[in-house]
């Protein structure tokens, strides 16, 4: 869980993703100034790039309350109808796996978002009849890993759409200075650097690697973390040193030895590493692909000649490099 001690909230404190910030700093800013609800906003990217913390920043730099639920928990159109109707005036309403909405949960969205407005059936058989309620003006952001899971007309009713994408090293480094400030931790620049460097471009992840590194240099050292102890500490626990964790390799391991470097399909991909197929197309390989070892064709997963360097193995004549 990411703590409450370390998540930014306000935009200045918000480390990366600038076009992001940019953008929203003006649309914000532009929606106060006319006192109006901000613009429907979705953002998508990556698990742990930050998206909830950004929903949280928009509700905080409004200064409007954040009301927070998740796609897989709303069942019925009731409840969805239920936390649209007790928002306050300019309120967000975040969203989280937006694209796990129910079909009939997500109908009762369109004309929310559209019109502020909410038609509810009450009563049954004969006598049922839909009643239309009206809503107070409110901001959705939904959040979810890929854009192209949405249904086109849930996407096309966000006047804002924001990409997040993995954080460069540099960035990571001042993450994780900033966190180890917060929580107080002895760490110098080689220290941070070294976590940063493994993070899988992701904020979550080196927040998760800071603690871990901590928890090394108080037992293993003298509780300072520098660019040794924290190498050390992440070797333990299986961070290689390109930031590949144990599925990373499983992954690129399965294709180059079970499927002769691929094309290889996700589902057998899937079934080869015991892993769902939903992880490996959201968490796995998206970071795979963005820093050029694996490969997505038509035909399938390709492993790249990165890949084969990684593991110490010749790369067959045939295997393409990255596009
Ligand atoms: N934690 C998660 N995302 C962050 C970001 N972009 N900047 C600072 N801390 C974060």
């Amino acid at each position: 869980a990411v703590d409450r001690a370390i998540r930014p909230k306000r935009l200045g404190d918000y480390i990366g993703q600038q076009a992001v910030r940019d953008q929203l700093e003006i649309f914000v800013h532009a929606a106060k100034a006319r006192s109006e609800a901000l613009d429907h906003v979705l953002v998508f990217g990556p698990p742990g790039l930050g998206k909830t913390t950004l929903a949280h920043i928009i509700a905080h730099e409004l200064g409007v309350n954040l009301r927070q639920t998740s796609g897989p928990v709303i069942d019925r159109p009731g409840d969805l109808a239920a936390l649209l109707t007790n928002l306050e005036p300019g309120d967000v309403l975040f969203v989280d796996e937006i694209h796990r909405l129910s079909a009939v949960v997500e109908e009762v969205l369109y004309p929310a978002m559209e019109d502020q407005q909410i038609d509810i059936m009450v009563g049954e058989g004969p006598a049922a009849r839909s009643i239309k309620l009206d809503l107070p003006p409110f901001t959705l952001v939904g959040a979810t890993t890929r854009a192209g899971l949405l249904t086109s007309p849930l996407r096309d009713r966000f006047g804002i759409v924001q990409r997040l994408e993995y954080y460069s090293v540099t960035e990571l480094t001042t993450i994780v200075n900033r966190s180890a400030n917060l929580l107080a931790l002895a760490i110098d620049e080689g220290g941070a650097t070294e976590i940063a460097r493994r993070a899988r471009g992701t904020p979550r992840i080196a927040n998760r690697l800071l603690r871990r590194v901590r928890d090394y240099a108080e037992v293993r050292a003298d509780g300072h973390i520098s660019q040794a102890v924290a190498a050390a500490a992440m070797d333990m626990l299986k961070v290689d040193n390109s930031g590949f964790d144990i599925q990373d390799r499983r992954l690129l391991l399965a294709i180059l030895e079970k499927f002769d470097g691929g094309p290889v399909g996700v589902e057998s991909l899937a079934a080869a590493i015991g892993e769902e197929r939903g992880t490996i197309e959201d968490v796995i390989e998206p970071y795979l692909i963005q820093q050029g070892f694996l490969h997505r064709t038509p035909r399938g997963r390709m492993a790249t000649r990165s890949a084969y360097a990684h593991f110490d193995r010749p790369a067959p004549p045939r295997i393409a490099d990255p596009t």
